[in-house]
Order: C-alpha cells, then sequence, then structure tokens
C-alpha cells in the first residue's frame, strides 16, 4: 500500500451486484425529475413510484408507462404505502414535510439515499429511526455542491465542467466548505499557480465562488420554488455508480465520526468510495487550518440541528 491508501478508510465491506429494483419515494418535482432520468438512462427495470397521495403516484407512473416502450419496458409500479417498497435494492427519499409520516419506511430495502431537505439532519433521522447502518443510509450531500462548485470554477476557466475537479465537504447548506486545496486542472492545483487563491488579498476573487456555491440552490429556486434538475443529476450519478459497480468518489453525507478529527455522530459529507452496497471508504483530505476550522464549524451547526430533533 502507499501512503495515500492510508487516507482512504474502510467504511464497510459489501457484496457487490446491480440495482435492478428501486423505489423513489415521493412523486413531487424533485422525485419525478429522478424517476425520468433513471428510467431514460435504463438504470431500473423495476421502478416503484411512491407517494402519500396515491393519485399522483397513480397518474405518474401511468405517464411513464405510457412511453415505456421507448424506455427499454421497465415494470413501474405506483404505491401510496411502501407495500410494493419491499426488496427495493435502493430507495431515493425526495418526500418533503407529509401529515401521515408513512413515507419514510421502506422495509427490506438494501441502500438508502436520501434527497429531502434538509438532508443531512434527514439522514441523520432515518438512519436513527430505521436503525440503518451508515454505509447504507445516505444522502447526496455536497455533491450537488460539489458539482456547482465545478461549474463555476469552469466557467470562469472557460473549460468543461467535467473536466475541473474539486471537492465541498460538510453540509449540503449553507455552512458547506468549498476545499480550495482540492482544485486541480489538467494535473495542475489552482492554488499553486494563482496567488491567494480565494483567501487573503485574492487578487482574481475566486472567493466570490463561495457565496456561489452557498446561493447555489436559493437563486434557481426563487424563480422556480424549488431546484429538480441539478439534483436529480446528481442522484443519477449516484445511481449510475451504484449500477455499474465500478464506483466513484464523491462528496456525500453520512455520520461521520473517527473521520477528519469529526467526535461526534453527526451527519456531513466527506468524499467517499461509492459503491453497489453503499459507502465502502471516506477520503480522509488533508485540509488547511482554515479548512479545518470551517468543516468542525459546518458539524457543529449540523450537531445543534441533529440535536434539536426529538427521536
Ligand atoms: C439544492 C437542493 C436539492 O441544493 O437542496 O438544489
Amino acid at each position: 500500500d502507499s501512503a495515500f491508501n492510508k487516507r482512504m478508510k474502510p467504511m464497510k465491506e459489501f457484496r457487490h451486484g446491480k440495482i435492478p429494483k428501486i423505489t423513489v419515494v415521493g412523486a413531487g418535482q424533485v422525485g419525478t425529475a429522478i424517476s425520468a432520468m433513471l428510467l431514460l438512462r435504463n438504470l431500473t427495470k423495476y421502478l416503484v413510484v411512491l407517494d402519500v397521495n396515491y393519485e399522483l403516484a397513480k397518474a405518474e407512473a401511468l405517464d411513464f408507462q405510457h412511453g415505456s416502450a421507448f424506455l427499454g419496458d421497465p415494470r413501474i409500479v405506483p404505491c401510496g404505502d411502501g407495500s410494493h417498497s419491499k426488496d427495493s435494492d435502493l430507495v431515493i427519499i425526495t418526500a418533503g414535510a407529509r401529515p401521515a409520516g408513512k413515507d419514510r419506511s421502506s422495509p427490506g430495502s438494501h441502500v438508502q439515499d436520501l434527497i429531502s431537505n434538509p438532508a443531512d439532519v434527514m439522514t441523520y433521522a432515518v438512519q436513527r429511526i430505521g436503525k440503518l447502518p451508515k454505509h447504507r443510509c445516505f444522502t447526496t450531500g455536497c455533491h450537488l455542491d460539489s458539482m456547482r462548485f465545478r461549474n463555476f470554477i469552469a466557467g470562469r476557466l472557460r473549460l468543461p465542467a467535467s473536466q475541473v475537479q474539486g471537492f465541498v465537504i460538510g453540509e449540503h447548506g449553507a455552512s458547506a466548505v468549498p476545499v480550495w486545496s482540492t482544485v486541480s486542472v489538467g494535473g495542475i492545483r489552482l492554488k499553486d499557480v494563482v496567488k491567494d487563491l480565494a483567501c487573503g488579498e485574492d487578487p482574481e476573487n475566486w472567493s466570490e465562488i463561495n457565496e456561489q456555491v452557498a446561493s447555489g440552490a436559493l437563486s434557481v429556486g426563487k424563480v422556480k420554488g424549488y431546484t429538480n434538475w441539478a439534483i436529480a443529476t446528481t442522484c443519477t450519478d449516484i445511481v449510475d455508480a451504484m449500477c455499474g459497480g465500478r464506483g466513484k468518489i464523491a462528496s456525500v453525507g453520512t455520520d461521520m465520526r473517527g473521520f477528519n478529527g469529526i467526535k461526534d455522530n453527526v451527519v456531513l459529507s466527506l468524499p467517499c468510495l461509492v459503491k453497489a452496497g453503499g459507502i465502502s471508504h471516506v477520503f480522509e483530505l488533508p485540509l488547511t487550518d482554515v479548512e479545518k476550522k470551517k468543516l468542525h464549524a459546518s458539524a457543529e451547526i449540523l450537531l445543534e440541528a441533529q440535536c434539536s430533533l426529538k427521536l
């Protein structure tokens, strides 16, 4: 092993395999956008559209079924109470506040991916209520913030976002930490060639991207009332990593106690290797003192939110 492998800490060993059956909980803007992408990319052959509003679940499922000839003839089943979600290989929870609270239970599922906001705190709650292991119940978390980060950097450099590396960690929300020391393009670390990158005098004013990342959802949401396309692509990317079995390193969120100096059971995002069975490894970033401080401040905010829950 290289010294690098010491930074790649195992979370859990698990079986590998395909993900044929997926339940998407919540048939709103986010849930239906995710379902559409999963179907279009042939990432599932058996999709359960679950919503406490069964009429809505039926209508959305029917709408997808009408196009099924163009989608590889998947099985698409509506559900109002979780009865069809049993034995799902993956459950994606997008449901917001609902009167009944039935929508959180998905018995027998193998992996759960939490999208519902506040995503980190919701993940903590579902891990606790469902007694689910942290490597199998996680949130897409800062994978989306990382995509926004890369997108803003790429815009400035006039390069495709896919060619910019970089991670955002911590809360999926206002206290998210863009880790500038991880930003590299074509093997060149940005901080090695840009003076005072997003710190100190910051002559090129890169730190404005910190604000753009923090307010990314807001600038879309204040017009649309919600965001759905970016989170749907982010979620689909994670599902693809799990289905393909190849795995992918992404900043996703789970209970990170013991990683990067986090001492409490707090759900936040760090770069993880996500494979068929969930999170297999967490990558401990060599953070600068300022980044460490920001990560721990983010963890404090999340811990406080977690403690306010009545579980
Ligand atoms: C966003 C929502 C999904 O960041 O939290 O777009």
